[in-house]
């Protein structure tokens, strides 16, 4: 068995739609002579997704960074944010830039999300908020979080950037908390080269974000300090050459993550999502037994060329511009875990030779 090419084989390839179909996108954007500013392609990819998600309000971002900031200002989040140490840093560093402090608490091994038993703990009378990832896209606890949301009066985000088009309990993990955001990256399985989404579900908050993403003032009149988070038309017209396929990808994606789980079999740890999840298969964690065994696996895999991720590494409650006690669960699982190869193009051999390599360098 061996690699169906010799190029480096990497964690995610960026799906690419059929060349004429992001065209007939730009096309219209030409036709439209409108390339920003809530054009056309714009609209029609914000409302497609919301009602794809049947959420009351979705809007595009530029990324999934200033979706997390812009999420966070527009519910009037302040103080201290109850957060999660397994994600990646924009999770935190989104925190940080809108002048909160984030406050760690400690993950569910089985999931890698936050633990909802420690949250409570961790509440003081600064506390506004919770902002806890779908790692991987295995949905957080948001039934227990919810409850102590409302009993404490926190607000809810949810950092979904992994999450593009996962249901809990037969509906979008959207659906919960007062927000959550998308990142469409091109690393993602849904991307707009570079983009993200917020979702709301009040009116309120989602108008002001509308104002805040575009620096505050409709035409003449200045409402409040804003940014810009516009996404282009060039951006949302990749987004509606993607959006056709996103079934099929995923099917893929199933298809090797089936492969490797019957490979890999009693073999090795995996974290797993809780149950009433429809996945979307968007990453292929494996956790080994050792920091060591981590290295082991990783080098082997890089000696034929392939390059697994440590996602996530490092712990973010070890971030060098952060002072926190350390989330003993988050650091041990970011020593042990990386993420295989997974995406659309990745042929049956190569996840049998990939899953081969694991188990023999074990
Ligand atoms: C969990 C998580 N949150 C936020 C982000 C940031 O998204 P973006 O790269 O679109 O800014 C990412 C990006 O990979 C992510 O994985």
């Amino acid at each position: 068995m061996s690699k169906v090419s010799n190029a480096p084989l990497y964690v995610t390839r960026t799906f690419l739609p059929p060349r004429e179909e992001y065209l007939h996108w730009l096309d219209k954007a030409y036709a439209s002579h409108n390339l920003t500013n809530n054009g056309p392609i714009h609209r029609e990819l914000e409302e497609t997704l919301r009602a794809r998600f049947d959420v009351p309000h979705l809007r595009l971002m530029s990324n999934g960074t200033l979706a997390l900031q812009l999420a966070i200002r527009a519910l009037g989040v302040k103080g201290q944010v109850i957060t999660t140490p397994f994600s990646y840093v924009a999770t935190t560093s989104a925190i940080l830039w809108e002048g909160c402090e984030p406050v760690f608490v400690d993950i569910d091994p089985t999931t890698c999300c936050i633990d909802p038993n420690l949250i409570e703990a961790a509440i003081t009378p600064d506390t506004t908020a919770i902002l806890a990832t779908h790692v991987y896209g295995f949905p957080c606890d948001v039934e227990a979080i919810g409850l102590i949301a409302k009993k404490h009066g926190l607000k809810v985000i949810y950092d979904a950037a992994h999450a593009f088009d996962v249901e809990y309990k037969g509906k979008s993990i959207l659906s919960y908390g007062d927000a959550s955001i998308l990142s469409f990256h091109a690393t993602k399985l849904f991307h707009t080269v570079e983009g993200g989404a917020v979702v709301l579900h009040d009116a309120e908050a989602d108008k002001k974000l509308c104002l805040l993403r575009s620096f505050g003032h409709i035409y003449d009149e200045h409402f409040c300090l804003g940014i810009n988070a516009k996404m282009s038309e060039v951006h949302a017209a990749m987004g509606m050459a993607v959006l056709p396929h996103v079934e099929q990808i995923i099917m893929h994606r199933k298809k090797s993550a089936k492969l490797y789980d019957h490979m890999l079999e009693d073999k090795v740890e995996r974290p797993t999502a809780p149950e009433g999840t429809a996945l979307n298969y968007g990453y292929y964690p494996i956790l080994l037994g050792s920091g060591q065994a981590r290295e082991q696996v990783m080098t082997a895999l890089a000696t034929e060329g392939i390059f697994a991720r440590r996602y996530f590494f490092p712990s973010l409650d070890s971030l060098p511009y952060i002072s926190s006690p350390a989330c003993q669960i988050s650091r041990s699982i970011s020593d042990r875990v990386i993420c295989l190869p997974l995406y659309s193009e990745l042929a049956d051999e190569e996840v049998a030779l990939i899953a081969r390599i694991v188990v023999s360098a074990l």
